[in-house]
């Protein structure tokens, strides 16, 4: 059975996300969404547990994707999963330098893990957790950005952190 991790920070899931996790679930067996602390991005907008609800709202559908969260390192994360492949999307250049190291650490890790990537859908290479958060803030109309069963939550999660 082919696995696929699909880890990431989601602070929160946006639809570049969801289009990755799609197009991946089309590919592998089970893509497991793997909710993670990136220790770059500090006081985050919602708890890990309240990024898995978000997902679980908005994946439901899909047979074949579950989500968890761990907060440990992602090559022993992956041992769980064996045999299994990381996957990522790549927005823009800019992105590979980073995602490029992190395969390479994580393969040194764990040399069984490979890590596949996936160019985003150009209509969201633009698109980010950190931009969506910056738009709220200021009530901006986020739909085309969100995925709908989530846009709410965080509009009132942003205007309850004031
Ligand atoms: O969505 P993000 O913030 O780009 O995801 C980054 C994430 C969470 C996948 C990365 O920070 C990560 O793998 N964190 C887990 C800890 C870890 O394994 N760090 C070593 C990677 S070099």
């Amino acid at each position: 059975m082919k696995t696929a991790i699909y880890p990431g920070s989601f602070d929160p899931i946006t639809k570049g996300h969801l289009n990755i996790i799609e197009r991946a679930a089309k590919i592998f067996d089970v893509v497991v969404v793997c909710v993670m602390v990136n220790s770059d991005k500090k006081n985050p907008l919602f708890s890990l547990e309240e990024r898995l609800h978000l997902i679980n709202k908005v994946v439901g559908e899909l047979p074949n994707v579950r989500v968890e969260t761990f907060s440990g390192l992602l090559a022993e994360y992956a041992k769980r999963h064996e045999p299994a492949v990381i996957v990522k999307g790549l927005r823009a250049v800019s992105d590979f330098e980073s995602e490029f190291q992190m395969a390479l650490i994580n393969r040194k890790i764990n040399p069984n893990l490979d890590t596949f990537f996936l160019t985003a859908s150009e209509q969201y290479t633009y698109l980010s957790s950190s931009v969506v958060k910056e738009l709220a803030r200021y009530g901006a109309d986020l739909s085309g950005l969100l995925p709908e069963q989530i846009v709410d939550d965080v509009l009132e999660k942003t205007r309850n952190r004031g």
